[in-house]
């Protein structure tokens, strides 16, 4: 395992995935009035868009929990540089050992996976775990992936096997969205601008560290690993997977 001091994500990226200013606005908005909430973001990553949400509303409150430390420090410093840190707590914290907490509005936001098990059953996770988390009329925004069409075989393996069963149609995951006990409040997806905007900034430290270090004996796997990154992308999921914002309504 390399662990070269490559520039962290979050140097050239504000979100952890595919995201504008504007389309992050747009679903800070569509959660309705966070007047008094609590907006609780799990998997939140270095939490921009929690802190977004909390910008947008002075008497809201919220809580981020994430693995990663390093991320989590950075929301930390971002939130206190913004004058947010009395309004957020941000939690290193394994998901799955938590015993979650009370929440008006949850976010999700690529990372349905933090419930762990079968990537088959990650959709299926995020929607009971939060599901179980809302009393009716509590908001909850899931942004999570989908296929755009019918992945070939060279696509899957592309994607190192990804699982066809992992994600569905956008139709199938409304249906099982609503199946969990929501009603759909707003829809939208990624823009392939947003999607290659952000893989772009995501390429963008591993590329500067091999000009910078081209001898380094870390080289060659950090070179793999960029060049694992964009064959995924380019060969794989760049036309066949979609990330979908669903703004939901417990009932
Ligand atoms: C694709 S990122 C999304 C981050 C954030 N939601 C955003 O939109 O910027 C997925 C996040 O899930 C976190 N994660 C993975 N497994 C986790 C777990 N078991 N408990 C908590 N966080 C986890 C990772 O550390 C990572 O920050």
């Amino acid at each position: 395992m390399v662990t070269p001091a490559i520039p962290p994500l979050y140097r050239d990226a504000d979100f952890n995935g595919p995201l504008s200013d504007a389309h992050a606005a747009r679903l800070v908005r569509d959660l309705d009035s966070l007047e008094g909430r609590r907006v609780v973001d799990i998997g939140c990553g270095w939490a921009e868009l929690l802190l977004r949400a909390l910008e947008s509303e002075p008497t809201a409150t919220g809580l981020g929990i994430d693995l990663g430390r390093e991320a989590i420090e950075h929301g930390r410093a971002n939130a206190r540089a913004r004058g947010l840190d009395e309004r957020v707590e941000l939690v290193v914290g394994d998901v799955g050992a938590w015993s979650g907490a009370h929440a008006d509005v949850v976010v999700n936001n690529g990372a349905s996976h933090v419930w762990g098990g079968d990537p088959v059953e990650h959709t299926v996770n995020a929607l009971e775990a939060v599901s179980a988390m809302l009393a009716p009329g509590g908001r909850f925004l899931f942004g999570e992936c989908f296929w755009l069409r019918e992945p070939t075989e060279g696509e899957l393996a592309a994607m190192r096997d990804v699982p066809r069963a992992q994600y569905r149609f956008l139709p199938d995951l409304v249906d099982l969205a609503l199946s969990h006990g929501f009603r759909l409040r707003a829809l939208s997806q990624a823009s392939l601008e947003e999607w290659d905007d952000f893989e772009s900034r995501h390429a963008r430290g591993w590329e500067e560290w091999l000009l910078d270090h081209p001898d380094s004996p870390d080289a060659a796997e950090v070179r793999a690993r960029a060049d694992r990154h964009r064959e995924f992308r380019v060969r794989g999921a760049r036309s066949t997977i979609g990330l979908a914002y669903l703004s939901l309504i417990r009932v």
